[in-house]
């Protein structure tokens, strides 16, 4: 388990099923993903099962975000791993709506860079979110984000095109002063 300030990560179980369903399948959640089609339990169980079955590994690395009284309130994960580049993507729901702007989700992504950065030795973390999200900008920049750039008109979604924006933080600019434990 990895522990911050507000939130834990820990290891995604089976018992997270239905949370998983429920929230994947909440618009008001989905609306800030790249996610517009239903999704079924049993899919989500057939892709949890999977994700389960294996060991957390470089190329698999997918946390349960908890409060600290044990309540699974999200999840986040890094993909895209290129060993070569030393870089990732990195991707974060809370699902909880009543957990939104709360600081679990600034805690969770200090505790993630902090694993990618001193344990998986990345030198380059990013993502993409949409420009309306700008909850989730917050969050990212009090994580150590910075904004590289936009794409325009990117994706289209409730019936308009909206652009995106490229965010990354590099190791030699993330500040462990961020990092909740030190
Ligand atoms: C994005 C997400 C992970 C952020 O986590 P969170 O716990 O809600 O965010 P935090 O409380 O840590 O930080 C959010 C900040 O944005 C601010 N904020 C909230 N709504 C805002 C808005 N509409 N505009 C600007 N800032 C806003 C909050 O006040 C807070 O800043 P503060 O601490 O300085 O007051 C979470 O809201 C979430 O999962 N949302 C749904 C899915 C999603 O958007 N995922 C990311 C896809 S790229």
């Amino acid at each position: 388990m990895l522990e911050g300030t507000l939130v834990n990560l820990r290891a995604p179980e089976m018992d997270d099923l239905d949370r998983n369903t429920a929230w994947i399948n909440d618009r008001e959640v989905t609306r800030f993903l790249s996610m517009r089609y239903e999704i079924a339990r049993a899919a989500e169980e057939a892709w949890l099962r999977d994700l389960c079955s294996k060991p957390m590994a470089y190329d698999r690395v997918f946390f349960a975000i908890e409060t600290k009284d044990g309540r699974h309130i999200g999840n986040t994960n890094l993909f895209n791993a290129q060993p070569e580049e030393r870089k990732c993507e990195l991707g974060i729901m809370i699902g909880d709506k009543s957990c939104w702007s709360k600081g679990y989700g600034t805690d969770a992504l200090r505790v993630l860079l902090r694993f990618a950065f001193d344990e998986m030795n990345m030198n380059r973390v990013q993502l993409h979110v949409f420009a309306f999200n700008e909850r989730a900008q917050a969050a990212y920049r009090k994580a150590g984000f910075v904004e590289e750039g936009r794409r325009r008109e990117a994706i289209y979604t409730e019936g308009a095109y909206h652009d995106t924006v490229v965010m990354s933080v590099l190791r030699d600019e993330w500040r462990r002063d961020e990092d909740p434990r030190t």
